[in-house]
């Protein structure tokens, strides 16, 4: 099975081909990913209507070269898949629509691929994993903990409240005049730094769910970086190493008790996934190692190209529900907002939640 894959749900355009066997092995042909950080880095953020446009002027071209590299042509695919949502729904309706103008044209099926399914997936891709795993997922738009229990089924079993884990990082960063995106320029400053010199809360320790939050943490580095006037280098080193150490310590403790949550429903996970931007920070990783290790678990975390936004994760999502016969109509509509698990509801007890996604 040979399948292209789209991604332009955020800020980065991209294009893949993976191949799958039939004994359901995978293989990238070709993985182009082109990010958008310096249309966007004069904002501090993505803004929704340039990502837009670039994967407009971009998708294209992107497409061609992941074509080329691959060595494939249009006729030989199998399917044609595009991240059909969750996303800014702009870039989603550029990479769906572009999807179904080339199955259309090829006469390939389409498949309308979540895109919180095609990180839930990769690890299959890379290394064979069977189900069920546990997979927590943290990027710039989302923080969740999720039952993958087979193509299509998933479980959330944590999610945020609030802000998600890579948007915080982006925001203290933003505060104490470091550039965009922030996750790695935080990481940079706090190995530099004293975590024990400011005394963050650390969110939700010990609650008996699995949910994150992060704002009320973001406040606090707001609150004492107010105080510091003048701020010097080392004050923003030691506010990011106690930013940081904060997370770490609420996220192993929001994932002891995920994966406790696992065990109680699915019995004991094959292993433990990072996926998400921020599964590219060193000190989440060792974090994260440890949990794993007293859940008797493997941790598993896909390479850094693979744990950030491509086309490899949408192309070999499509490739495994082709495999299943679950393909598209052309009228497949790109969604803003699509729950990677159906019946999912607001976590209880939390005032204004942001997690209905
Ligand atoms: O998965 P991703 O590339 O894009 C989406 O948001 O979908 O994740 C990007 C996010 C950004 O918020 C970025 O600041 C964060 O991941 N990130 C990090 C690190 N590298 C990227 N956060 C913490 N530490 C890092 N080293
Ligand atoms: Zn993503």
């Amino acid at each position: 099975m040979l399948v292209l894959g789209i991604e332009t749900t955020c800020d980065e355009t991209a294009a893949a081909v993976v191949e799958r066997s039939s004994v359901g092995s995978g293989r990238i042909l070709s993985n182009i990913v082109r990010s958008q950080t310096e249309e966007h880095a004069a904002f501090g953020g993505v803004v929704p209507e340039i990502a837009a446009r670039a994967h407009v002027d971009l998708l294209d071209g992107i497409v061609e070269r992941a074509m080329k590299e691959a060595g494939v042509s249009f006729a030989q695919l199998s399917a044609v898949a595009a991240a059909a949502g969750p996303g800014l729904i702009g870039g989603v309706i550029v990479g769906l629509t572009t999807a179904k103008a080339i199955a259309m044209v090829h006469n390939a099926p389409l498949i309308a691929v979540n895109h919180l399914e095609a990180h839930a997936l990769t690890p299959r891709l890379t290394c064979a994993l069977g189900f069920p795993y546990c997979l927590f997922l943290a990027s710039g738009g989302h923080t969740q903990i999720v039952a993958v229990v087979g193509v299509g089924k998933y479980v959330r079993l944590g999610t945020t409240v609030d802000d998600a884990m890579g948007e915080a990082f982006d925001k203290v960063a933003k505060m104490l005049g470091l550039p965009y995106p922030g996750g790695p320029e935080v990481e940079r400053a706090a190995s530099d730094g004293d975590p024990k010199r400011f005394a963050f809360p650390r969110p939700m320790l010990g609650r008996s769910d699995a949910h994150f939050s992060l704002s009320g943490l973001k406040t606090a580095v707001r609150n004492e970086a107010s105080r510091l006037d003048p701020i010097e280098p080392q004050d923003i080193r030691d506010l990011c190493a106690g930013f940081q150490a904060a997370v770490l310590e609420s996220t192993a403790d929001r994932l002891s008790v995920g994966l406790r949550l696992f065990q109680q429903q699915f019995g004991p996970p094959r292993a433990l996934v990072a996926a998400g931007g921020v599964a590219a920070n060193q000190a989440i990783r060792g974090a994260l190692q440890a949990v794993a290790a007293q859940a008797q678990t493997t941790l598993i975390i896909p390479p850094p190209a693979l744990c950030t936004d491509n086309g490899a994760m949408i192309a070999w999502a499509g490739a495994e529900r082709l495999a299943l016969g679950l393909v598209d109509g052309m009228d497949a509509a790109p969604r803003a907002r699509w729950l990677l698990d159906a019946d999912a509801t607001a976590p209880v007890g939390y005032a204004n939640t942001r997690a209905a996604f």
